[in-house]
């Protein structure tokens, strides 16, 4: 899972299939998108590493933050093997979602001030 963020719009997108764009640029606002690197080690006041909890092979996945209306968690995602998911979150939803789970996964959590942000599941 791959995604890129116009610096000027905010936009985010997330690329499907990523070896496929080796030589080529996707654009915004007519600039070329820079790829978002996740984080992994907790460095801001606010809590965004994503938690987890397995209950009846379900990953129950929470991030611990705010969902104001200018700054909240705009998705959660998780990358297994060889399956991707997406749980878009609005202002309004709590920060919590559920996913089939597989050892080994990549959770992925994005904050609209923070950035992006990732767990692996053990
Ligand atoms: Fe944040």
């Amino acid at each position: 899972m791959q995604f890129k963020k116009c610096k000027h719009c905010n936009a985010v997108i997330n690329v499907m299939n990523e070896n496929s764009l080796k030589n080529c640029d996707l654009t915004c606002c007519n600039e070329k998108m820079e790829p978002i690197i996740p984080n992994s080690e907790e460095c801001a006041v606010e809590k965004h590493l994503p938690t987890y909890q397995i209950k009846n092979d379900k990953l129950i996945v929470q991030v611990n933050h705010v969902m104001e209306e200018e700054h909240f968690i705009s998705f959660i995602g998780l990358v297994t093997e060889d399956k991707e998911f997406i749980a878009s979150l609005n202002k309004k939803d709590s920060p919590i979602v559920e996913f089939p789970y597989e050892k080994g996964s990549i959770i992925y959590a994005y904050c609209n001030k923070h950035g992006l942000w990732k767990t692996k599941v053990s």
